[in-house]
């Protein structure tokens, strides 16, 4: 079985900040890879921020933030993958930017890396078969926020073998996540559910049924989620909920996941949510 010590993150966003730290924090070394410098430092920033906040609560001491810290090392070049046994990928929600990405990997990657994608949606199956070992190749889906969030789903596309697996289930329990398998179906288990939750909100403030903040009150208060259906939205990326509704109506082909007009709309006018400032909420004021 693969012994996991180096990881190669791609993806510099909210997803692969996290996904590094919690690596990180199991004493694994980690190389952040993306494309945009600008988002290795915002997330070096973040993470630092994030342990900064642990470290006040006690949870952790200042030499266990900083031994997490000095686990995690930058990158913009996609070759370094070169030194790793397991690469996280987590960038955009997009089947052709994830080929692309796992294309490079493929060909870079020493032979005994496996190859992972933390995709929302997307069939694992088909982005193997781009890669040159595809039974090497498996879906990892973190939570957001990772280093919060308990749950890894994972996710065998057909070609990915038993030993393949194994060495995942080994690496989540590594990283104090608990593993639940899902088959290989648009949205998994996870996205199956709450994304057509999310759209439905989206529909109620399209169709004006209530307000943005009365209809994420109902839901806290009237179902007990600690987060309302559009500030999760906003909080998770309003792309990436489009993306994902996207692939659930594209692969069942059923009217019921097809994504609100509005939903389009925000992601036209550039309102991701919190990443870019604005989505149902404005956060400008509070970023
Ligand atoms: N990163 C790291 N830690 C964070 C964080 C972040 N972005 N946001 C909050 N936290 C930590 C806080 O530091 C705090 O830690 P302590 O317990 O050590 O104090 C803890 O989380 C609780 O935070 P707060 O007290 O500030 O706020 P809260 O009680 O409202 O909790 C929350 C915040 C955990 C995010 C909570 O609101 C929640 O669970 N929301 C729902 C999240 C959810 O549904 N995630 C799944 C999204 S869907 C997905 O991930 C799949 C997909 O493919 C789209
Ligand atoms: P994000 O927009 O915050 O970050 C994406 C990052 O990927 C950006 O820093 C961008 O520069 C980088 N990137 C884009 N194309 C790249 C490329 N070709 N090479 C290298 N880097 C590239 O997105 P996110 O919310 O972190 O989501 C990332 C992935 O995780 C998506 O597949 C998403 O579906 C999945 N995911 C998201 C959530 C969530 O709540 N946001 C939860 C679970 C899974």
């Amino acid at each position: 079985m693969t012994v996991i010590k180096n990881v190669f993150v791609v993806g510099a966003g909210q997803m692969g900040t996290g996904i590094a730290q919690v690596f990180a924090q199991s004493d694994i070394r980690v190389l952040l890879y993306d494309q945009n410098e600008e988002a290795l430092t915002k997330a070096l920033h973040s993470m630092e921020r994030i342990l900064d906040r642990s470290v006040e609560k006690e949870r952790i001491s200042e030499q266990d933030k900083q031994a997490t810290i000095n686990n995690v090392t930058i990158t913009n070049t996609i070759k370094d993958v070169a030194s790793c046994d397991l690469a996280v990928e987590a960038a955009v929600e997009n089947l052709e930017v994830k080929k692309a990405i796992f294309k490079e990997l493929s060909t870079y990657a020493p032979s005994h890396a496996i190859l992972a994608t933390n995709t929302s949606s997307l069939s694992i199956t088909e982005i193997a078969a781009v890669t040159k070992h595809p039974e090497q190749f498996i879906g990892m889906h973190f939570m957001n926020p990772v280093p919060v969030m308990k749950l890894v789903e994972i996710i065998r596309g057909l070609q990915t073998s038993d030993t393949t697996h194994q060495a995942i289930e080994a690496i989540t329990k590594k990283i104090n996540k608990t593993a639940v398998e899902s088959k290989d179906y648009p949205g998994f288990v996870a996205n199956r559910i709450l994304m057509p939750m999310i759209n439905e909100a989206i529909y109620t403030v399209y169709e004006g049924v209530a307000t943005v903040e009365d209809i994420d009150t109902v839901m806290k208060l009237g179902a007990n989620h600690p987060m309302g259906p559009l500030t999760l939205a906003d909080f998770i990326g309003l792309d990436t909920c489009l993306y994902i509704m996207e692939v659930l109506y594209d692969g069942f082909g059923d009217s019921k996941y097809r994504p609100c007009p509005l939903l389009r709309q925000y992601v036209k006018a550039g309102w991701l949510g919190k990443k870019s400032g604005r989505g149902f909420y404005d956060y400008n004021e509070i970023r």
